[in-house]
C-alpha cells in the first residue's frame, strides 16, 4: 500500500480550511485528496488546479449522472482542470459510462498524462435494501444489483467502483484485483465511533477484503492532530 492509495476526504466548509488541512498533512506524506460536491460548488475548478499544482492526486467526487453527451463534456473539463480520479453513477447507463471512459482516455492522451481513472458509483450505501424495492420498484436483492452494476461498469471500460469495504471481496472475486475498489466507511482501530457510517472496517481489514483505495474523512480532519492520525493509518497498512 502506498500513500496515494489513502485518499483524504476534504469535507470541510471552505477552501481555506481545506488548504490548511492539506498544508498540515503534506509533510506527513499526503498524496491523494478527495473534493466532494459541497466544496467543489463553493470553490470551483480553481481549487482542483491549486491542489494539482501542489503535486497531489485529486479525486473529484461529483458522482456525475446525466445524458452521455453532457457527462462526456464534463469529464473533459474536470480532466483539463487537473482531476486524476472522477466518478459517474452506474445508473446513468452503459452508454454514458462508456462515453465517460473513452473521453477520459482521449483527454488524458491530449494532455500527455497517465489515463485518469473513472470510477462507478453502484448503489449509494445510504440506500436501505427495502428502499430499493419501494422507491425503484426492483425486486433484485441489493447485493446482486451492486454486482450487476459493477460488471456493467467493468464492461463499459471504467477503472473501478466505489463500494463498501464488505462488497470489496465479492467484487475482487468477480472482477479481479486490477479493477479498483475505492472504499469509504473506514475507521481506525482506536477511533471508538462510526459517525453515520452503517458498516465500517479498519484500514487493514478493508485492504484484506480487497479494497485498493481507502477514503477517510472525519477521523482525520476532525482530529486536533490530523497529521498524527494520517501517519498512524499509513503505518497500519504499510506491511
Ligand atoms: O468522514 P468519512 O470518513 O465518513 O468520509 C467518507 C467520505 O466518503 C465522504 O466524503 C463521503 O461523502 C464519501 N462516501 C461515503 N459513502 C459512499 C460514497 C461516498 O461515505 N457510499
Amino acid at each position: 500500500m502506498n500513500a496515494s492509495q489513502l485518499i483524504v476526504a476534504l469535507d470541510l466548509r471552505g477552501k481555506q480550511d481545506a488548504l490548511t488541512l492539506v498544508e498540515r498533512l503534506k509533510p506527513a506524506g499526503l498524496k491523494h485528496v478527495k473534493v466532494g460536491m459541497s466544496l467543489f460548488y463553493e470553490a470551483g475548478i480553481g481549487l482542483i488546479e491549486e491542489l494539482k499544482a501542489q503535486d497531489l492526486d485529486v479525486f473529484v467526487d461529483l458522482k456525475l449522472h446525466d445524458i452521455p453527451n453532457t457527462v462526456e463534456r464534463t469529464v473533459d473539463v474536470l480532466i483539463q482542470g487537473g482531476a486524476s480520479f472522477l466518478n459517474v453513477h452506474c445508473l446513468g447507463g452503459f452508454d454514458m459510462m462508456q462515453r465517460a471512459s473513452e473521453q477520459a482516455q482521449k483527454s488524458s492522451d491530449a494532455l500527455g498524462i497517465p489515463p485518469v481513472h473513472v470510477i462507478g458509483v453502484t448503489i449509494l450505501t445510504s440506500h436501505q435494501p427495502q428502499a430499493l424495492a419501494v422507491d425503484l420498484q426492483t425486486q433484485v436483492p441489493l447485493k446482486d444489483m451492486v454486482l450487476h452494476l459493477a460488471k456493467q461498469a467493468h464492461q463499459a471500460g471504467l477503472h473501478g467502483v466505489v463500494c463498501s469495504p464488505e462488497e470489496a471481496s465479492l467484487l475482487k472475486t468477480a472482477l479481479g484485483e486490477d479493477f479498483l475498489k475505492v472504499t469509504p466507511g473506514i475507521r481506525p482501530e482506536n477511533y471508538g465511533k462510526s459517525d453515520d457510517q452503517a458498516r465500517i472496517l479498519t484500514p487493514k481489514q478493508a485492504l484484506t477484503q480487497g479494497a485498493t483505495h481507502l477514503v477517510v474523512g472525519r477521523p482525520i480532519y476532525e482530529s486536533p492532530e490530523p497529521e498524527v492520525v494520517f501517519q498512524s493509518i499509513l503505518a497500519s497498512i504499510a506491511h
